[in-house]
């Protein structure tokens, strides 16, 4: 190692479990002496975590590649690496694709990057390693950040389905579970320094199933740490949905009532072929029952749309799903193939023209559908944590609900981040509520550092 330290820079593409991984390799780099940067002019080692679920997500990192190449022609010492998804997906072809790319590193060995860095000087050449072991998990440290109080901790890496149309399990390798124990330690580092929320993670949190715990028993165990005040878990499958989850939320008032459950069709003949596991009507007893056991159940979801196949009536079925569920979101994708999955074997046969126009009424129909019962909820009254500021500087606080939605309410002296207090509701301007507050009903006390 140079006397001087190496500088780092990190960018986080795709999901929050990406989010969590930089977070852990961050912390690897920290303890073989680099130090992090903000921007790429900056540093010596620029590192690009990447993801594969659809094309349009890589073609973003190959231009930002080409983006980030000036720095190399600048100092030719800077090294580019791609780590995540997208390296395990194509490992050696980004090399061809991308002459700058150094160094490509797989989902299961970012404990290898120093160590690959180091080859990559002394061997003057780029370095891989895709190996996938299917047992790794990461422990990032616990990140308090002062304007956020929510916290992501990964409970599993990897799925064990196989809808037809991912690229997950063959990028992020077969379903594993951490340890209970070592979940509690991540919550309780989250609460020792200062940390009221937590949001469990997994590509399919609810699968998470460990000799010591059912995801029932965890996320109740993750309730009850002291200081933990609110618990958030995505993404969740309808497929591993007990009523014994539903049961742990309602017991425990940390947890928050909101699930982010994909259905990604409405229609059964569609789910088959996506090899989804389940029909729509074992995906609407879940939500019925949820409805049933927690008043204030809030529900999201992802939807895609022109998967091979898919007819009008079928996406009819969509559209009737969004109706009798009622999203607070919805996040629609167009279905775009992914080499070497199931599903690239059937002819993408919707025109890209008809899944603009079905992802443009998609939209439209949650959109309505969503101002009308937000407009519902105005003049009701409910609890918030304040989160942060307005980040347009309208002089706001920016505050959420347990089960996930957002409100704005006035900058007031003697409020802060972390507070929890009740508000009314006053208007709704797109998926944001403006309230007035009430009343304070916890006042934050950030632990000292
Ligand atoms: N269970 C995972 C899913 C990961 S991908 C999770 O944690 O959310 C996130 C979403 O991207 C999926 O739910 C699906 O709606 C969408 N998606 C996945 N593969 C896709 C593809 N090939 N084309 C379009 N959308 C896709
Ligand atoms: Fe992908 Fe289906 Fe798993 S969407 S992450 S294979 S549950």
């Amino acid at each position: 190692m140079s006397a001087q330290k190496k500088r780092v820079y990190v960018e986080t593409y795709g999901c929050q479990m990406n989010v969590y991984d930089s977070r852990a390799i961050r912390d690897g780099l920290a303890r073989a002496g680099y130090s992090e940067v903000e921007t790429p002019a900056e540093a010596d080692l620029l590192l690009l975590n990447t993801c594969a679920v659809r094309d349009n997500a890589e073609q973003r990192v190959l231009g930002r590649i080409g983006e980030l190449q000036q720095y190399q022609y600048a100092r030719p010492e800077v090294r580019i690496g791609v780590l995540g998804c997208m390296a395990q997906r194509l490992g050696e072809k980004l090399v061809e694709k991308r002459k700058a790319v150094d160094l490509v590193v797989g989902t299961d060995n970012y404990g290898r990057i120093p160590e690959l860095l180091e080859k990559v000087e002394s061997e003057g050449r780029a370095q891989f390693d895709l190996a996938v072991d299917g047992t790794t998990t990461y422990q990032a440290p616990p990140e308090v950040d002062p304007l956020n109080n929510s916290h992501f901790i990964s409970i599993t890496r990897g799925c064990d389905y196989r809808c037809t149309f991912c690229i997950v399990p063959y990028t992020r390798g077969p379903l594993r579970h951490k340890a209970p124990t070592q979940i509690l330690e991540e919550v309780r580092a989250v609460a020792e320094g200062g940390g009221v929320e937590v949001t469990l993670l997994g590509q399919n949190v609810t699968a998470y199933r460990h000799a010591e715990a059912s995801f029932a028993q965890l996320i109740s165990a993750v309730a009850e740490v002291d200081g933990i005040r609110r618990v958030r878990f995505l993404t969740s499958h309808p497929t591993d949905f007990p009523a014994a989850t539903l049961h742990a939320i309602a017991a425990h008032p940390e947890i928050s009532p909101w699930l982010h459950m994909p259905i990604q069709s409405g229609s059964d003949r569609v789910l088959r072929r996506m090899k989804r596991g389940h029909r729509l009507s074992d995906y609407m007893a879940v939500v019925d029952l949820a409805r049933e056991l927690l008043p204030d159940v809030a529900f999201s979801t992802d939807i895609i749309v022109g998967f091979p196949g898919e007819t009008e009536e079928d996406f009819e079925a969509t559209l009737r799903v969004m109706r009798d569920v009622g999203y607070d979101s919805a996040f629609t994708f167009k279905y775009s193939p992914r080499p070497d999955t199931p599903a690239d074997r059937l002819a993408d046969d919707v025109s890209e023209e008809v899944k603009r126009v079905r992802l443009a009424r998609l939209l439209d129909l949650q959109e309505c559908l969503w101002a009308e019962r937000g407009r519902a909820m105005v003049g009701q009254e409910w609890k918030i944590a304040i989160e942060g500021t307005d980040q347009k500087g309208r002089g706001f606080w920016r505050g959420r609900t347990l089960n996930n939605r957002k409100v704005l309410i006035p900058e007031r002296p003697g409020l802060g981040i972390g507070d929890e207090l009740r508000v009314k509701v006053l208007r709704l301007e797109g998926t944001t509520f403006f309230a007035e507050p009430l009343s304070l009903t916890w006042k934050y006390d950030r632990v000292a550092a």
